[in-house]
């Protein structure tokens, strides 16, 4: 029997043993409408109430600004084509982004482009930062909204958003971040951070799959897109999911209260799987060097294919993702990857490992030489790596 190794905690989280138990009476005793006037609704309710306090307490929020959503997708898509629908009579018609963003932004930017808005979407330099002078050099008078993600899910590269959201304010433009990645990481204090919305999806962080929220600053422009019947102040409709919310902030509050120690173990962690397959495996580069979130590692593997990698790591009991999205039968680097404007040659045999907060010493260690020998048995069996190595 393999035992499995994962390593995709990028990709989503195991929910945490205490976000199960928090859930657990909303199926069942608790499990009322919290619209409900009786006194079983207002159990529900009051459970809900808590959840809200305790998110918008994590984030320095206040609790009328926290709107729970189904997960980071919708929170994103939120936060944009709310703003956007919002403000469509403003005369602004024009919002800054990244080439890096998640789909979950690149495509509803594309739905509103098609509505008619503007969209300028900047590049990124070889590691994946964004340039401040460049974003601010970006904003014109009709751009109404600017979304740039805090911490980016393939290569990790953590942007200055305190920085960017001060820019964007002297320029009177609302600035959203995607903090989906973040919060078991990275400091998420919206008043620290200066912006006006903020996204984030549970299973990153221990909670449940189809759970999230958006922080919204009072006062901020933002039209439901599921008016239906006015719950969350009126900016997303439908009966709460009582028990996600209540999972998803009891996962929220231990992430926050563990970051410091987790974030140190992970990294530490991180460091040593790069420096190990640096050391063991010729021709392997780290994508997105320079700030980095604690638990994501990019590898650009030369002169390999990416998908029989992942399926030799899998078999060999390590679960990872491929950079790259399979796009009409060919894979293709991800647009993340494609942004980063490497050569050609690095743009293939691209992996993410993504750790966590129960990854050990021992599956790091076992990851390496699982790597070491799926690597080496790829490239004898690749006649072009043999040909490009003696050709450099
Ligand atoms: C940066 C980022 N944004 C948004 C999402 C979407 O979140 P969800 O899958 O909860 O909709 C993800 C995860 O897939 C992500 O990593």
């Amino acid at each position: 029997v393999v035992t499995r190794i994962y390593l995709d905690f990028a990709a989503t989280t195991p929910a945490r043993p205490e976000a199960v138990e928090a859930m657990q009476p909303f199926f069942s005793e608790f499990g009322a409408n919290p619209s409900s006037l009786h006194t079983e609704g207002r159990a529900a309710k009051a459970a809900l109430d808590a959840a809200r306090d305790c998110v918008a307490r994590l984030l320095g929020a206040r609790a009328n600004e926290v709107v729970f959503t189904s997960g980071g997708s919708e929170a994103d898509t939120l936060a944009l084509a709310g703003t956007a629908r919002a403000l469509r009579s403003s005369g602004r018609r024009h919002i800054v982004s990244t080439e890096i963003e998640h789909h979950a932004v690149l495509h509803t930017l594309d739905a509103l482009r098609e509505d008619g808005w503007e969209i300028t979407l900047l590049p990124v330099d070889k590691t994946g930062a964004v340039d401040p002078a460049a974003f601010e050099a970006a904003l014109r008078p009709d751009t109404a909204l600017a979304s740039i993600m805090y911490a980016n899910n393939e290569i990790g590269t953590v942007a200055p958003i305190a920085e960017l959201a001060a820019i964007a304010h002297r320029h009177g433009v609302l600035f959203h971040t995607d903090a989906v990645q973040a919060p078991a990481y990275l400091p998420l204090h919206v008043q620290a951070l200066g912006i006006d919305m903020l996204s984030l999806a549970a299973h990153k962080f221990g909670g449940p799959k189809g759970a999230g929220a958006l922080f919204v600053r009072a006062g901020t422009p933002l039209a439901a897109l599921l008016p239906g019947g006015g719950q969350e102040f009126g900016k997303r409709a439908g009966t709460e999911n009582v028990a996600a919310i209540s999972g998803l902030a009891c996962a929220l509050d231990l992430a926050v209260r563990e970051r410091a120690e987790t974030g140190a173990r992970v990294s530490a962690l991180r460091d040593w799987f790069e420096e190990e397959v640096m050391r063991r495996i010729p021709d392997v580069r780290v994508n997105g060097a320079g700030r980095r979130i604690a638990h994501i590692t990019n590898l650009s593997i030369l002169g390999l294919e990416t998908e029989p990698l992942l399926l030799r790591l899998d078999l060999d009991g390590v679960a990872v993702s491929s950079g790259s999205a399979c796009a009409s039968g060919a894979l293709e680097p991800s647009h993340v990857i494609a942004a980063l404007r490497l050569e050609t040659r690095w743009m293939q045999g691209v992996l993410r490992f993504s750790f966590g907060r129960t990854t050990t010493k021992a599956e790091v260690h076992r990851a390496v030489e699982v790597l070491e020998a799926a690597v080496a048995h790829q490239r004898s069996s690749t006649p072009a790596f043999q040909t490009k190595r003696i050709g450099e």
